[in-house]
């Protein structure tokens, strides 16, 4: 059962209803509930949901980049060679998407570690919620 993310889930909310290309961080301590919000957050809406494992990095790409093709349902996507996640970003916002769609970078922070084109991004507007225990 979900219990007590209310306000949390709220902020999510608004950042979907906006109407730009948002990049929200969730931060807080191991076991605090993050994963367990987002996917309560995107239960009811077009997402991809991708977990970053320490593998080495040309094998989270293409799993990232099987699970967007999965999306778009676009076979061609799984015979692109891709160097960075930044294209395959690319690629996916150049698609003329008809629904607003959440993409969920879960362990966010090894996704740094591996692929430098991810730290060299500088979103314009960066949203911040922070979970505390429950
Ligand atoms: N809002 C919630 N309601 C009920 N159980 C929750 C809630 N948030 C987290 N939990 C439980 O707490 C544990 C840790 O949650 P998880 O989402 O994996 O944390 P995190 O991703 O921050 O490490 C899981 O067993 C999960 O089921
Ligand atoms: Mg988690």
């Amino acid at each position: 059962m979900f219990v007590n993310r209310q306000k949390e889930l709220r902020l999510l909310e608004e950042e979907y209803l906006n109407s730009n290309f948002r990049f929200t961080i969730v931060y807080g301590r191991r076991r605090v509930g993050k994963t367990t919000l987002l996917k309560e957050y995107i239960s009811a809406k077009p997402y991809i949901y991708f977990l970053v494992t320490l593998e080495a990095l040309p094998t989270v790409i293409e799993r990232f980049q099987n699970l967007v093709a999965d999306f778009l349902e676009d076979e061609f996507l799984r015979e692109i060679k891709f160097k960075s996640f930044e294209q395959i970003f690319s690629y996916l916002v150049k698609q003329n998407l008809s629904k607003k769609v959440v993409v969920v970078i879960d362990e966010f922070q090894y996704l740094g570690k591996l692929d430098m084109s991810i730290r060299q991004e500088k979103p314009t507007k960066i949203s911040k919620i922070v979970l505390r225990n429950l």
